[in-house]
């Protein structure tokens, strides 16, 4: 399973970088925001950092704006994916990207009636957000298993990129899934990376070495 940092901070974007995690990253305007600055800045400076799918989402909702903005976005950097909402004209536009040859992440993913549309208008990625259906009492987990398995019934092209994840057992899950892709927050990566067995045989080696500190 590829490991995407679902974050537009550059720092954090840097940090998993250098830990050599991560294969590509994915931004949404509420991460944008967070971040400070305006996608057409941060966008380029990511591109810099990671080579690997970035994927950079529009704003318009009709069908000749999200063309407009996806193409300016694709024109950015080989490696920009341009993600668009599942709505009727996100998907008109998903069909000419694809014919276009623009690599595509369909965003905001809840059903799977919804995924299989998107993956027969030629999305590269279908994005279905598992924490959010956590969150309303559903089970998002189930979501992605349906996904995995319809697409591969039919050798559907589309990967499935396991979106908002909230803890590690969601990207556990999600590798067993059979999921192409999960994308992490920058705190997830790190919780996966901690185990308390190895910090204490860590402290227990440096002991037995002379180099603890006291
Ligand atoms: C994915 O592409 C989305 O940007 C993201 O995973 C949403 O996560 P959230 O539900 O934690 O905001």
């Amino acid at each position: 399973m590829q490991i995407f940092i679902d974050s537009a901070d550059l720092n954090e974007i840097r940090d998993a970088q250098a830990m050599g995690v991560i294969d590509g990253v994915t931004t949404n305007p509420s991460l944008i925001a967070k971040a400070g600055k305006p996608l057409d800045q941060i966008l380029p400076e990511i591109c810099e950092v990671v080579d690997g799918p970035i994927s950079a989402e529009v704003i318009a909702t009709d069908t000749a704006g999200i063309l407009k903005e996806g193409r300016a976005l694709a024109k950015v950097h080989p490696n920009v994916v341009v993600k668009v909402p599942l709505i009727a004209d996100g998907l008109k536009a998903v069909r000419t990207f694809t014919d276009e040859g623009i690599r595509t992440n369909v965003t905001l993913c809840f059903s799977l009636p919804q995924a299989m549309l998107a993956a027969k208008a030629g999305a590269t990625y279908i994005s279905p957000f598992l924490g959010r259906i956590d969150d309303i009492g559903g089970d998002g987990m189930d979501l992605i298993e349906q996904i995995v398995e319809v697409y591969d019934n039919y050798g559907l092209d589309t990967q499935v990129l396991a979106a908002s994840i909230r803890h590690p057992l969601h990207v556990v899950q999600a590798a067993e899934i059979g999921a192409h892709v999960a994308t992490l927050p920058h705190k997830v990566i790190l919780q996966l990376l901690k185990h308390p067995l190895t910090d204490i045989g860590l402290a227990r080696f440096l002991e037995d070495a002379g180099v603890a500190k006291s």
